[in-house]
């Protein structure tokens, strides 16, 4: 049963980021929230700062940890009261290093939640929401997934598939009149936790490792300009880090002609 008077943005990955610098800014814009992370403390917090800017909305808090395929089902199931207008899947991780050398366990997981929860996520948002009017699902993916990065190979994999994922799926909800509609967002680096995790580092320098990058909250308004926006890609540019909106990037084998009959 859904309650239709309230309605809310979820975030996954909320804790720390471009994740954490989103629901800041649908705060402000007067959106009911529904944080997920595993860190309790830090979801907390941030719940603390929100009814400071803005004590008119309602956040909830969902500690899961996305990387385990039970938990992700068990946390839409627990959702099912709320009627969530946008979701936005952010929650991922990424590694540095050669395939020869990395280490499968942290892999397995990066795996499990870059694409697994994500693609769950995802397909249990659109059999649910795909006829509801001004829904949004929003995957939060790279610009390392258009361009493989050396020493990222693997992640940059994962992050193709979530472009390819979400952009058919964008083009499957037009081609279905669905009103839900699936846009996807291609950060450049980004300062947050991200290096320290990809790295396996406890402290990470961005000004020594990259020429150029952006902040959280420069990619949280980036978002924001693609969620206002009717089109399906919000990326940044490799060349100069400009942001713009684009309607597609991947090819796209439209022509009934050469594919399945249905
Ligand atoms: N920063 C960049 O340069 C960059 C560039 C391109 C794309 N991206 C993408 O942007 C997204 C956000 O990353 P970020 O840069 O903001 O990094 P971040 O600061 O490390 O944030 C990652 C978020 O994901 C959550 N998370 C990680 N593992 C999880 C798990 N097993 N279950 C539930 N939540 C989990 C973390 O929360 P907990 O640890 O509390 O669970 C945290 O809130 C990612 O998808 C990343 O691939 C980042």
């Amino acid at each position: 049963m859904i309650n239709n008077e309230k309605k809310y943005t979820a975030i996954t990955g909320a804790s720390s980021g471009i994740g954490y610098a989103c629901a800041l800014e649908f705060a402000n814009r007067n959106k009911n929230l529904i944080l997920i992370a595993r860190r309790e403390q830090q979801l907390q917090a941030l719940k603390q700062k929100i009814a400071e800017v803005n004590p008119n909305i309602q956040v909830i808090i969902k500690i899961c940890d996305l990387s385990q395929a039970t938990n992700v089902h068990s946390l839409f199931e627990q959702l099912n009261s709320y009627y969530i207008e946008t979701w936005i899947n952010n929650a991922g991780f990424g590694h540095y290093g050669s395939v020869e050398d990395q280490n499968l366990e942290k892999i397995q997981s990066m795996l499990h939640l870059n694409i697994e929860a994500l693609t769950i996520l995802s397909t249990l948002y659109v059999q649910k929401y795909h006829n509801k009017p001004d829904t949004q699902l929003i995957n939060i993916s790279s610009r390392g997934g258009y361009t493989i990065v050396p020493n990222a190979v693997t992640y940059c994999a994962t992050k193709f598939y979530v472009n390819a994922f979400t952009e058919g799926l964008a083009q499957e909800l037009k081609q279905a009149k669905a009103k839900l509609t699936a846009k996807v967002l291609a950060p450049a680096a980004t300062k947050t936790e991200f290096g320290q995790k990809a790295n396996n580092v406890n402290e990470y320098d961005y000004d020594k490792s990259f020429n150029q990058y952006h902040t959280a909250e420069q990619m949280a308004g980036f978002l924001m300009k693609l969620y206002d926006s009717d089109q399906t890609i919000g990326e940044i540019s490799t060349k100069d880090f400009s942001f713009s909106l684009k309607n597609s990037i991947l090819p796209y084998s439209g022509n009934p002609s050469e594919n399945q009959k249905s």
